[in-house]
């Protein structure tokens, strides 16, 4: 019998929870507090701040499986491997255990659990760098070397695989390029108070029988474990979180942490026996599905199929998450739009007729994973009306924009703002036409346009803010607190109806959203204002209390109910005791007393939304 995602899944957590961790639920797929990605894009994201020290009430050993998406994979998706959206199995250690549990454990769920032939995992390691002053880690290597052999193997060690081969190599050694790990990439590129560290990555050998190597455009180059011809996949990296960037290099943590990813949909491709991801069970009905409405078969449309399933998995996620997204003009809405309106133009050409199919294969989703995401169930009216209303917005438009794409033999930037505008093509779609068609796009034209329409061009500036942010820098760690005060002084001005509605921090301003219906007065603008900043002056303590979640509910703590029930929660209460006027569910860090803050000042107040306001402000 081989194994199912489901199963698979399930021994993860098992085996970890038997090795002493915590299994801590998916946080929401849409990051809090942290502008770095538009979506959680690793299990370690809303981590960070435990991963700087902040202590944890599940304890310093978790595991579970993080819903993530890439939107940098996009144009990747159509091959064998790339998904926007997957699971990312994981495993903590917040200053407890280190390299030597780490990788024995990881390969024995890989072998014994999993039933994986050790011949075919190879192991990377970092080769040190001087200029940051890391270096070579032989640690790894020798415990890498005891694993093998557990397994009766000999583990030779090469360096400069890159340039000789595998050279009858087990463990490779590799620049920082490929061996160390930040959410933003090698250390250079890296913003100040980010953290990473060196990793040491497991890949499989999906065999040189399948000749990747010699048919793909690498077939020059020496073949190695990192090479791009598909015949090694990465399907694990555990990462040694030891670092800070600072302003000249990097500094130790307090604590040394581990950071184990692995991709749910890789494992279960090799445990399943294929060297493709659309072909396990994670894909096989909502493939099915699309046979189903295409009448077309997938072995003869590959391509188009696994963008179609690929895509629509991911926005209904995306739209039903805790914190759901619909499609728009901005920022993570503008990524579900894309997603969307790309999987029509597929099933467009599959031959996909029928009007409202996005929902059916939405519905497929929600079966299929309703024991481990039950929101998408839950959700799924809402899920179902906002993919038929996109649908319905682009499918009016298509044919008549590429009937016009048709007639171009350049695409300007009028051209693409023309379509954007007029036929609602998002530029990416019209750049992956014009490719098809071997002509060019004047992309930088068509963003000088879309910057002309005031309204439009915040489409841009919120798809591409960077500089990342999940830092606990002093100026974010106040704004933060000063948030928590908002949301109390908007609760006591406008109502107890108003509910957070998400946030984003960076060490400038905060914006924050929260439900409200109308516009609010320049009075009631002053009267929060003056709340927050009587609480500042009054100088209230800020702790925090680790409770069950039941109890968190009774004292009425605002926040994403996102823990199990039974599971402890942390929630930071503003002012003594009883007399608080805060009490919010959260991670932290905060500033301990409100005193520090400064003035605080609302910048601008407007409409983020339907039903949902959006105020910027800052301190001062
Ligand atoms: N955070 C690490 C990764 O995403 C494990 O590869």
């Amino acid at each position: 019998m081989v194994m199912t995602s489901s199963e698979l899944r399930r021994k993860y957590l098992d085996f970890f929870k038997k090795n002493g961790h915590e299994i801590i639920p998916s946080a929401s797929l849409i990051p809090e507090n942290d502008s770095s990605t538009l979506f959680i894009s690793s299990g370690m994201q809303p981590l960070v701040p435990y991963l700087l020290g902040e202590k944890h009430p599940q304890g310093n050993r978790l595991a579970n499986s993080q819903k993530s998406l890439r939107t940098e994979d996009i144009d990747e998706v159509g091959d064998n491997l790339h998904t926007t959206f997957f699971e990312m199995l994981g495993n903590w250690s917040l200053g407890d255990y280190f390299k030597k549990e780490q990788l024995n454990w990881i390969f024995e769920f890989l072998v014994k659990d999993l039933e994986i032939d050790p011949k075919r995992l190879y192991s990377t390691v970092f080769r040190g760098e001087e200029k940051i002053g890391v270096s070579k880690d032989e640690e790894s290597v020798n415990i890498l070397k005891q694993v093998f052999k557990k397994y009766k193997i000999e583990a030779k060690d090469i360096d400069f695989p890159e340039e000789n081969g595998m050279q009858d190599g087990r463990i490779f050694y590799y620049s920082a390029r490929k061996c160390w790990w930040s959410k933003s990439g090698t250390p250079e590129k890296m913003p100040l108070s980010e953290i990473g560290g060196p990793d040491s990555e497991i890949f499989y050998d999906l065999g040189a029988e399948l000749k990747r190597h010699e048919n793909s455009e690498f077939r020059d180059l020496p073949c190695h474990v990192n090479c791009d011809c598909g015949r090694f996949v990465e399907i694990g990296n555990s990462v040694f979180i030891e670092y800070k960037k600072i302003e000249n290099g990097f500094k130790k943590l307090k604590q040394y942490n581990v950071d184990f990813g692995g991709g749910l949909e890789r494992l279960t491709m090799v445990v399943q026996g294929k060297n493709n991801v659309f072909e396990t069970d994670l894909f096989s009905d909502l493939i099915k599905k699309i046979e189903e409405l295409s009448g077309k078969k997938y072995e003869e449309n590959k391509n188009s199929f696994r963008i179609i399933v690929d895509h629509i998995r991911a926005a209904t996620f995306i739209i039903g998450d805790v914190r759901g997204i619909t499609p728009s003009n901005l920022g993570q809405g503008y990524i579900v739009r894309r997603l969307i309106r790309r999987a029509i133009r597929f099933g467009k050409k599959i031959g996909i007729g029928k009007d409202g199919w996005l929902k059916e294969v939405a519905e497929v989703v929600a079966i299929n994973y309703e024991d481990v995401y039950p929101e998408i169930k839950d959700n799924l009216d809402f899920i179902s009306a906002e993919l038929t209303k996109e649908e319905e917005k682009f499918i009016l438009t298509l044919e008549k924009g590429l009937k016009e794409f048709e007639k171009l033999n350049n695409v300007s930037g009028t051209d693409a703002f023309n379509l954007y505008q007029t036929y609602g093509f998002p530029i990416e779609i019209t750049a992956e036409l014009a490719k098809e068609k071997g002509i060019n796009v004047n992309v930088e034209e068509f963003r000088n346009e879309l910057e002309k329409h005031q309204e439009l061009s915040r489409t841009a500036s919120a798809g591409m803010f960077k500089g990342g942010l999940a830092d606990n820098s002093e100026a974010t760690t106040k704004l933060h607190t000063a948030a928590h005060l908002m949301l109390a002084g908007l609760r006591k001005v406008l109502g107890d109806e108003v509910y957070q509605k998400g946030s984003n921090i960076t060490a400038e301003r905060l914006r924050f959203d929260f439900s409200h219906k109308e516009k609010m007065t320049g009075e009631q603008l002053k009267d929060v204002e003056n709340f927050v900043n009587g609480i500042i002056e009054k100088d209230l303590p800020v702790w925090f209390e680790e409770m069950p979640l039941e109890k968190a509910k009774e004292i009425n703590a605002m926040g994403v109910f996102e823990s199990k029930y039974g599971q402890n929660v942390k929630v930071y209460f503003i002012g003594k005791g009883d007399k608080n006027v805060s009490r919010e569910i959260c991670g932290g860090p905060h500033v301990e007393h409100t005193g520090i803050l400064g003035k605080f000042k609302i910048l601008k107040e407007e409409s983020s939304s339907s039903g949902i306001r959006r105020i910027k402000a800052i301190l001062e």
